[in-house]
Parts: C-alpha cells; sequence; structure tokens
C-alpha cells in the first residue's frame, strides 16, 4: 500500500489498493464505515485482484498505466478487461477525491475554482444543482463526473456501468452505483448527492479543475 498522494495514474502492474489520506469511517455521517468496508476493501479489492490476474500472463500489457489498458481494451473490444480496468479507475478517482466532512464550513475551494465554476454554470448552487440533476437522471449504475475538455470548458456527464470518460481531463467524480450509498441512505439516490457535498476535498478539486 502507498500513499494516495503518491500519482496512481500512472501506477502499473501489479496493481494494489491505495492507502487513503483518511480513516474508513472518517466519512460519518455522510457515508456510513460498513458502506466504505465494502466499497473500498471488498469491491475494489476484487476489481484489482481481477485486474491483475488478467495481466499476469499478458506480458505485453504489463508496463501500461490504467488509462493505457483501458484505450487498449477498448480498441480490441476486450469488455473484461475494460470492466476491470474501469473499476479500478473509477474507485481510485472516487475515494482519493474524499476526506472527512467539515460539516458546513467549506474548506480548501480557491476563488479561481469558484470563478471557472461561475463562468461555466453561473455559481455553485447552479452546479451542484445540474450536477444533483445528471446523477438523478442516470439509469443504472455508473458515475457522475465534472470534467474539463478540450477547449478548457467545464462539463458535468455520467458513464455507465465502469466505463471512464475518454477525452477530457476529469476534476470530479461521484459513485452512483447502490453499492456506493444504499447501507446508510437506502434507495435515496438524492440523500447521497447531498451528503457528497460534505465530504469532497476541495483542495484537490481546485488543484484540478
Ligand atoms: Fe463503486
Amino acid at each position: 500500500m502507498e500513499n494516495a498522494t503518491k500519482n496512481w495514474e500512472q501506477m502499473t502492474y501489479p496493481f494494489f489498493n491505495l492507502k487513503l489520506n483518511y480513516a474508513l469511517d472518517a466519512l460519518e455521517p455522510s457515508i456510513d464505515s460498513k458502506t466504505m468496508r465494502a466499497h473500498y476493501e471488498l469491491i475494489l479489492e476484487s476489481y484489482i485482484k481481477n485486474l491483475n490476474e488478467i495481466l499476469e500472463s499478458r506480458l505485453e500489457l504489463q508496463n501500461m498505466t490504467l488509462c493505457e489498458l483501458y484505450d487498449y481494451a477498448k480498441v480490441n473490444q476486450d469488455n473484461l478487461l475494460s470492466e476491470q480496468v474501469g473499476g479500478v479507475y473509477n474507485h481510485f478517482f472516487y475515494f482519493t477525491g474524499l476526506r472527512p466532512s467539515t460539516g458546513q464550513i467549506v474548506i480548501g475551494i480557491t476563488p479561481q475554482a469558484t470563478q471557472k465554476i461561475t463562468s461555466n454554470f453561473g455559481g455553485w448552487k447552479e452546479f451542484k444543482q445540474k450536477f444533483a440533476e445528471t446523477g438523478l437522471n442516470l439509469a443504472g449504475s455508473g458515475c457522475v463526473w465534472l470534467i474539463k475538455n478540450h477547449n478548457n470548458g467545464l462539463e458535468i456527464i455520467t458513464t455507465t456501468n465502469q466505463n471512464i470518460p475518454e477525452n477530457c481531463t476529469p476534476v470530479l467524480c461521484l459513485d452512483i452505483w447502490e453499492h456506493a450509498y444504499f447501507c446508510k441512505h437506502l434507495n435515496s439516490r438524492q440523500a447521497y448527492i447531498d451528503a457528497f457535498w460534505n465530504i469532497i476535498d476541495w483542495v484537490k478539486f481546485s488543484e484540478k479543475i
């Protein structure tokens, strides 16, 4: 296990789980510890294990990063590989973008980040509303993302299942598979999204945006 501050996007085979900068019960009450243990230790670990098993005998793929593996899997229509790669990438992005709740106090948002949110969406309220609506309207499992496009503009997009965003720079990821919130919020994706705003690492957010 290495510290999550190291750049996991450069990691190659064998993949291993990240050491998070917070305890698995530190996101209470937004996300409960039971959900975090199942999500981070069981579900994510399973994707990592499956990916390593696929790559064990594929020497030509062992020096590839997650993004390179994903591109390879898509070009070669290797759905089993792309699912495992996406499962690792999406969860790494999601978990490393969180931090313990600071209640109503928002720490770490820079004026530059606010300016970009305002110029692209009209303001924080409008951005959060559009992000939530996008998440609520996604049928089935997937993620909601804030991404930077080719023109450095911000967009809110969704990916289904374990697909990952392509041809853009992701800023923020919200896993909206039911396994991410059902224990705590039952079938209320809205309650989960509302709670999500309290546990975003706004320092990282501001660096990426
Ligand atoms: Fe997940």
